[in-house]
């Protein structure tokens, strides 16, 4: 992913790359030659090359679990960062980096590269046309084999795939997770170590229910990366197989915006106007941190295999939060008076 960010930054006439970071030196060095960037220097960390580098942002497209210490080090450095999905590997991270950029006072922005992608706009116009949307529905059925840390990692769909659709659902309905009952399982011909396959009943804010099942060991009759959708409002149904434009109810209002850029290249020119401007971006930490908490309460309804609500799962890595940071990090958790704090 990291070569394809490189891609979409390198094909901006206002970015300049000045360094790359990777623990695998030579994977990064050579893919900047790729670009015939030959003379930006590769570095295994961010502060070994920020002094010579000077930059203005950072982009992490690390995997999950680096991205608690490379955000961290970047906003302790005073640079704003678009990082990958998910915001970090746990929730408590997740919290901790929205108290670091908040007291370093700079954005934090996760690339949710589905908002960014052409129709999904569409469809959610379409859906408030026939609104209040009472049923939203996703299935996503895929057998990719990545090999790497998705083979290995535990709840792989979940941590890794289902974000996305769990970001899009909050976005098309324009409400937030209330509670989830969740089953997790791995098909006997699963090649994932931790679970491939969920099904999910979200509660939103204003009642209505999300339902999503997905697998990502199911070959034949794939879906889209995007999932297929289906929303359900009080003046009809609008249908959206995640790839080209929804189709609609009669009575729905058509979109009235065409697509922007695609994907992360969305993102990215999103995360360039904010900086620009001061504009609060999609995908802003405060307001992905309800799109992280979908995903680690449906985990912890599979585990425990009851009813989970978001509000607890919130609390719960909020103390943990407050156990493992420290300073002025530490100070920042504590004044919060509310789970997710608002953008300050
Ligand atoms: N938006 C999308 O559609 C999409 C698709 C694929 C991956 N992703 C996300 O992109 C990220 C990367 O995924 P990937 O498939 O490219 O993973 P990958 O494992 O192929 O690559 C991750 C890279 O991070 C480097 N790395 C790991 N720890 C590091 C550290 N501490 N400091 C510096 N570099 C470090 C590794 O050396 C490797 O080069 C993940 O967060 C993933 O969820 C998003």
């Amino acid at each position: 992913m990291g070569r394809e960010w490189l891609r979409a930054l390198v094909d901006r006439d206002d970015v300049e790359v000045v360094g790359l970071v990777d623990l695998d030196g030579s994977a990064a060095r050579a893919a900047l030659d790729h670009h015939g960037l030959t003379a930006v220097p590769v570095g295994a960390t961010i502060g070994s090359l920020v002094d010579g580098a000077r930059p203005d942002c950072v982009v992490d497209v690390t995997a999950p679990a680096a991205h608690y210490p490379v955000t961290m080090s970047a906003l302790s450095l005073g640079l704003p960062v678009l990082g990958e999905k998910p915001l970090a590997a746990t929730l408590a991270e997740a919290l901790e980096l929205v108290a670091a950029a908040e007291v370093h006072g700079r954005l934090f922005m996760v690339s949710q590269s589905r908002r960014y992608e052409p129709y999904a706009a569409s469809f959610r116009a379409l859906a408030a046309g026939v609104g209040p949307v009472g049923i939203l529905t996703a299935a996503m059925y895929r057998g990719p084999r990545f090999g790497g840390f998705r083979d290995e990692m535990d709840h792989p769909l979940l941590l890794d795939m289902s974000v996305h659709a769990f970001d899009a659902a909050r976005w098309f309905l324009d409400a937030d997770p209330v509670g989830v009952y969740c089953e997790e399982f791995n098909p006997d011909w699963s090649w994932y170590r931790g679970a491939a396959a969920a099904s999910a009943v979200f509660e939103m804010t204003g009642g209505a229910r999300f339902l999503y099942n997905g697998s990502w060991c199911s070959d034949g009759h794939e879906t889209s990366w995007n999932g297929e959708w289906r929303a359900s409002g009080a003046a009809g149904s609008v249908l959206w197989d995640g790839d080209g434009p929804p189709a609609g109810d009669p009575y729905a209002v058509p979109p009235d915006r065409e697509p922007g850029e695609p994907g992360i290249r969305g993102a990215l020119a999103e995360f360039l106007a904010a900086l620009r401007t001061g504009a609060t971006p999609t995908g802003e930490c405060h307001d992905n941190l309800m799109t992280l908490a979908m995903v680690h309460a449906a985990v912890e309804s599979a585990r425990e295999r009851r009813h989970v609500r978001v509000a607890d799962v919130l609390q719960a890595a909020h103390g943990e939060a407050c156990r493992r940071a420290t300073g002025p990090v530490l100070d920042r958790l504590r004044s919060w008076t509310r789970l997710p704090p608002p953008v300050s």
